[in-house]
């Protein structure tokens, strides 16, 4: 089983790369599943610039960047959304990631950890409403860390709380994936 921890923040300096490393880092002992992480911004993407609508494309993109990102996400049974929280929502760049894909995404499941000053819950939130129209299988519990109490210094330091928290919703994304199987949905 492969999971891909998808870092959905762009933007220099971002806080999610040290998120994404956290639960990267989380996860190493587990054998069920192997887990890394994609960095939406290494990745390139245009803001969607295919003429055909992702779902129905069947994976025959015009932009060799969308082609790599589709080929990446492919890759992988299940994710972890790491969400920033922009605007009481998702963030743009990760929004994009999503859209130009679809068949990659259909039928696979996902946990959220989010974050923010409110530790990311509305945009989580709105991630479970756009995720459910690709018939992805999100999990219940979700991690929430808060960008003004989890980095002291700047640098991400999360309690005893937020890690069980995080265990608890890995243990629950392998369950769920383990039986549902890869994919759900031949599309
Ligand atoms: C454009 C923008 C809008 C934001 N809006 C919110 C918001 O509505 N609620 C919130 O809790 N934090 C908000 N924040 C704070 C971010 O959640 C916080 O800066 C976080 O670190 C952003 O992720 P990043 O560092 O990985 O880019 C916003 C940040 C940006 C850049």
């Amino acid at each position: 089983m492969k999971i891909a921890i998808i870092v959905g923040s762009t933007r220099p300096g971002r806080l999610g790369s040290q998120v994404g490393a956290w639960v990267a880092a989380h996860a190493t002992d587990r054998d069920e599943a192997t887990f890394e992480v994609l960095e939406v911004a290494d990745f390139g993407l245009s803001l969607l610039d295919e003429a055909t609508i992702p779902g129905a494309a069947d994976r025959e993109y015009e932009n060799p960047r969308t082609r790599e990102w589709s080929t990446a996400v492919d890759s992988y049974d299940g994710f972890v959304f790491v969400a920033p929280e922009y605007n009481h929502s998702v963030s743009a760049a990760m929004k994009n990631a999503f859209d130009v894909l679809y068949p990659e995404w259909a039928g696979k499941t996902v946990a959220f950890v989010g974050y923010g000053a409110s530790g990311g819950i509305r945009a989580v939130e709105h991630w479970r409403g756009i995720v459910a129209n690709a018939s992805m299988f999100a999990t219940r519990n979700q991690v929430a860390v808060n960008t003004l109490t989890d980095f002291p210094g700047g640098e991400l330091a999360p309690s005893d709380r937020l890690a069980a928290d995080l265990t608890g919703v890995l243990d629950e994304l392998v369950t769920l994936t383990s039986r549902i199987g890869s994919p759900a949905l031949a599309i």
